[in-house]
């Protein structure tokens, strides 16, 4: 291994060790010294089994990733040091390119902390605004269109009425903003068709997002794939989670296309995640889809607010699009989280996966 690399890894805030392709430490950063609480050159060229106590999971990540040559995350770790208590991690593990930097055909691990109260709080905030959401969403849309239908029909007879033809722009006036009502009210109420799930490939969502978001904006964008061919079937309704995808990416094609850049990629990406909580069940296995743009990011001001109804960032905007995509992802009790920053958007849609093992390993795109 060349001391640059080594050095570069040194500086890191995150916690890193390196694993050769026979699960033995080769490295471990300052770092992951502090996290682990020991000390590098003492286990350094021991085993990952005599290191860690249980090393099960950790070397099942290392497995995956070597074998898959992909990048994979475990989202809850528990790792203990030999002789000392359990820690709840997140870790992602890389596999090292031959012939890079590193000099060693093997893994780079990165360990970060969970903060398992904080997430679960935030996610329990997150699914009790979506159920507030929801109901506002029905109760508005009941308030707003019965009237509404009365208006516009006034509207008509009156227009019909006029003798004076000035007045007749005023009736339409009436009229065309009654249909605009009509149709935000009828995609406020489309949530609630009841979901028809079947076990269905990810990746076959996927497509159907991309073909008709490049039907849309071929101009404007590129669309790059990085899928995890491997992934088992998820359990969902098949038009639901095309439309909660397409809404995100949606808004990523918009937002490139709005703020004219000339080289705006959406990368939709999925790969296995694995023991999540989510909605405060706990899954061996989950599906993890991202879909990032290198965008100008979700403007600050609305950041925080950005999944509740009738929140938008654009002139031509209704606000619909993200509450909709989350009440889709939670009924399939899944999460939908994002981080934003200008030049990079993502968007991660983390959806469990039934165990039934019949259809592990189908999500190839057919
Ligand atoms: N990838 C992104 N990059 C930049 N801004 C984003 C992105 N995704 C969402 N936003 C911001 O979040 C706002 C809310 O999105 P949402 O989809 O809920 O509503 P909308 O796109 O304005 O309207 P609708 O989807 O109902 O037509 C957007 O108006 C936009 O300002
Ligand atoms: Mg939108």
């Amino acid at each position: 291994m060349t001391p640059a690399a080594l050095t570069g890894l040194d500086l890191l805030a995150t916690a890193v060790i390196l694993v050769d392709n026979s699960d033995v430490l080769r490295h471990m950063n300052p770092a992951a010294e502090n996290l682990l609480e020991i000390s590098g050159p003492h286990v350094v060229g021991q085993s990952i089994a005599d290191v860690f106590a249980d090393h099960e999971l950790l070397a099942g990540a290392l497995q995956y990733a070597r074998k898959n040559n992909c990048s994979f995350s475990e989202h809850d770790l528990a790792i203990a040091v030999s002789g000392r208590s359990r820690m709840h991690l997140t870790c992602t593990v890389t596999p090292i390119e031959p012939g890079g930097a590193f000099d060693l055909e093997g893994c780079i691990v990165e360990f970060r902390q969970i903060e398992q109260q904080l997430r679960i709080a935030r996610e329990e905030r997150v699914m009790d605004q979506s159920v507030a959401n929801r109901e506002l969403m029905r109760n508005l849309a009941h308030e707003i269109k019965n009237p509404l239908g009365g208006i516009r029909g006034a509207a008509q007879l009156l227009d019909r009425e006029l003798e004076n033809p000035a007045l007749h722009e005023y009736t339409q006036v009436i009229m065309k903003e009654a249909d605009r009502l009509q149709a935000l009210m009828s995609r406020l109420l489309s949530p609630h068709r009841i979901p028809r799930p079947t076990h269905l490939n990810i990746h076959e969502v996927l497509e159907r997002v991309r073909s008709v978001l490049l039907a849309e904006f071929h101009k404007t964008i590129s669309i790059q794939r990085d899928y995890d061919v491997s992934l088992p079937y998820v359990y969902g309704d098949n038009e639901q989670l095309i439309q909660a995808m397409l809404n995100v990416a949606r808004n990523a094609a918009q937002a490139l296309t709005e703020s004219g850049a000339t080289e705006g990629v959406i990368t939709l990406k999925t790969r296995a995640a694995r023991q999540v909580t989510l909605a405060r069940k706990r899954y061996r296995h989950a599906i993890e889809v991202s879909i990032t743009d290198n965008g100008p990011g979700i403007p600050p001001e609305i950041s925080e607010r950005v999944f509740y109804p009738l929140v938008s960032g654009r002139d031509t905007g209704s606000g619909l699009g993200l509450t909709i995509a989350q009440n889709f992802v939670s009924q399939h009790n899944g999460t939908l989280t994002f981080e934003s920053a200008p030049g990079k958007t993502c968007f991660t849609v983390l959806l469990p996966v039934a165990e039934s093992p019949e259809h592990a390993g189908q999500g190839q795109v057919s």
